[in-house]
């Protein structure tokens, strides 16, 4: 049986030590870090992401600013709403939940956003100093679900140095990151995908393997090696049959009751990466607001 991270935990000390910081920051400079939490529409996974985020937020010492927006704001009205947080002497993050309505171009909104008040790290000069420095420094804000990885690879103790490394799924907001990250840890890294020729092949040679393609229950036993670490960045909502009613419950990308037997370690869905993303976006904008505070 393969060992359970605990990403709740992790989570849950990365937060209460956060709140001390922030007391400590309250009491040298008579203020708090703000984040604008910015949510156009009402796709239901972004309310559920967007009330835990704002509720953890709170909980550590950071002042929210909510922009609830119609699904109807164009792109020039949401464009003037992210200038005007850049201009907020109390904003030192701004978020914008993904996704966004089709008829806004995410590109262009995240390039709006003030590089240092960048909460999820993906505006292009945030995504370009990631590659650039040669390591994991206190003052980067680094995409959180990755980084929220790493935390847990990290806990585990071992060293990552020359391990194989097996990144799958190439999204700007949690594969491509994820690689960066790993490759400063001296890892071997690999991106794998879904035009990936013979995937369990590929699979089949990782120490560690990061599964965040989306698809319920992917990556089944017979992709993995004996003794690697699991991380899966999959939460997806899947319906099931319990005593002839129709359920729903969330799943991973991986088979994890399938993985545990054989795996080193592994994180369950929920309670893996998810509380891990939330205190890593409470991480940046604690950052964002020190650096403010050094310029
Ligand atoms: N949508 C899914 N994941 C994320 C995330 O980490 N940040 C934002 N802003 N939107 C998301």
């Amino acid at each position: 049986m393969s060992k359970k991270i605990d990403g709740k935990l992790i989570a849950e000390n990365l937060r209460s030590n956060l709140k001390k910081q922030i007391i400590e920051l309250k009491e040298k400079y008579n203020k708090v870090p703000g984040l604008a939490v910015v949510q156009v529409g009402n796709v239901a996974a972004s309310s559920v992401y967007v009330k835990a985020k704002t509720k953890s937020a709170l909980e550590v010492g950071i002042e929210v600013i909510d922009h609830h927006l119609e699904n109807t704001t164009t792109q020039k009205e949401l464009i003037a709403l992210i200038e005007s947080l850049n201009n907020q002497e109390n904003v030192n993050g701004i978020l914008v939940q993904l996704p966004l309505p089709n008829h806004i171009n995410e590109q262009i909104i995240l390039d709006c956003i003030d590089p240092k008040k960048d909460a999820d790290g993906f505006h292009p000069l945030n995504v370009g100093k990631l590659s650039i420095s040669a390591t994991n420094d206190e003052n980067l804000l680094i995409p959180c679900t990755p980084y929220g990885c790493l935390l847990m690879l990290k806990g585990l103790g071992i060293d990552l140095t020359g391990k194989n490394a097996v990144v799958v799924g190439r999204s700007n907001i949690v594969g491509k990151p994820m690689a960066q990250l790993l490759i400063k840890e001296s890892c071997t890294v690999t991106i794998a995908h879904s035009k990936t020729i013979d995937l369990e092949k590929v699979c089949g040679q990782a120490d560690i393997l990061i599964a965040a393609v989306g698809r319920p229950e992917m990556i089944r036993e017979n992709f993995i090696k004996e003794g690697c670490v699991v991380i899966d960045v999959g939460i997806n909502r899947i319906e099931v049959d319990q005593n002839n009613e129709v359920k729903t419950k969330l799943v991973g990308d991986v088979k994890y009751n399938e993985l545990e037997k054989k795996a080193f370690a592994i994180t369950p869905v929920p309670g893996g990466v998810g509380p891990m993303t939330i205190a890593c976006l409470l991480r940046n904008t604690t950052i964002a607001f020190k650096n403010s505070l050094n310029s």
